[in-house]
């Protein structure tokens, strides 16, 4: 199975690249399950609905949320009635929607999808460790299992969480990904368990900025501490920035995993087909 994983999308710039590029990239690389970070999609906070209908309908399969996920109010109603959308599976019990779903892919095959927090200076949800152990318990993974692949985005800012995840789930999952920093880690690897891991996809945006935000407002937060202008997304060209996994049908552990990048400022990469 081929899984393409594209970090946070941030604002007009990332939302646009994304909806351009899916379909053609669901082609050339033969993707089977393609997941996408949202959560900043939306002026740079939240998710509104309308915009995680034009990315279902460009090509994502799920789209994963974060710190972020509640921003745009709408989104409440919305998720409940839309499984392939998640938000972290460790908010406390009674919270709208779910963080991990089974998605149905083309051919019959179906996919594990989690979107999980970390706790590492961030809001202090219920443990993600645990969480995801609850959520993987009912499945097993490969031929003759549940699913075909299991795959999980963890929103953190912390590397030692993230890699702490990732050796935590080595060999049950095909893909630990991390998201949320905004920058795309040079880590990519296949843990030796057969786990694909990568601290952080990067983002979907304008990298002559702040993480994404407008760099001038976003720089003078750090030398002044009165409030000033509201940040707003950079509008420059943006990288589409994620990894590229793909799987042993077999087993649904990894084979190859590979960064990829494209447009906008930084270096190019691209998976081999
Ligand atoms: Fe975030």
């Amino acid at each position: 199975m081929r899984i393409l994983f594209l970090g946070d999308l941030v604002g007009r710039s990332g939302r646009d690249a994304v909806t351009a590029a899916l379909p053609n990239l669901r082609r050339s690389l033969h993707l089977d399950l393609v997941v996408v970070n949202a959560e900043n999609a939306s002026h740079g906070f939240g998710l509104a609905p309308e915009m995680a209908r034009a990315l279902l309908a460009a090509g994502a399969d799920a789209i994963t949320l974060g710190n972020h996920a509640w921003d745009r109010r709408e989104i409440i109603p919305f998720i409940e009635q839309e499984p392939r959308l998640l938000r972290p599976l460790n908010y406390p019990p009674g919270t709208p929607g779910r963080g991990a779903a089974v998605v149905d892919l083309a051919g019959g095959r179906r996919a594990l999808v989690m979107n999980a927090m970390g706790r590492l200076f961030m809001d202090p949800l219920d443990d993600p460790f645990r969480g995801v152990q609850q959520a993987i318990a009912a499945h097993r993974m490969g031929q003759g299992g549940t699913v075909a692949a299991m795959v999980l985005d963890f929103h953190a800012e912390a590397s030692s969480e993230k890699l702490a995840m990732g050796h935590s789930f080595d060999g049950k999952l095909s893909l630990v990904v991390g998201t949320h920093t905004h920058v795309p880690s040079a880590d990519h690897q296949i843990l030796p368990g057969g786990t694909a891991y990568m601290t952080d996809a990067g983002m979907c945006g304008d990298y002559d900025s702040v993480i994404g935000m407008e760099k001038g407002g976003a720089s003078l937060r750090f030398w002044k501490k009165v409030p000033g202008e509201r940040l707003a997304p950079a509008e420059g060209e943006a990288t589409i920035s994620g990894v590229f996994v793909e799987t042993d049908d077999a087993t649904g552990l990894a084979r190859r995993i590979a960064p990829l990048r494209m447009g906008g400022r930084l270096s190019p990469a691209m998976p081999a087909v």
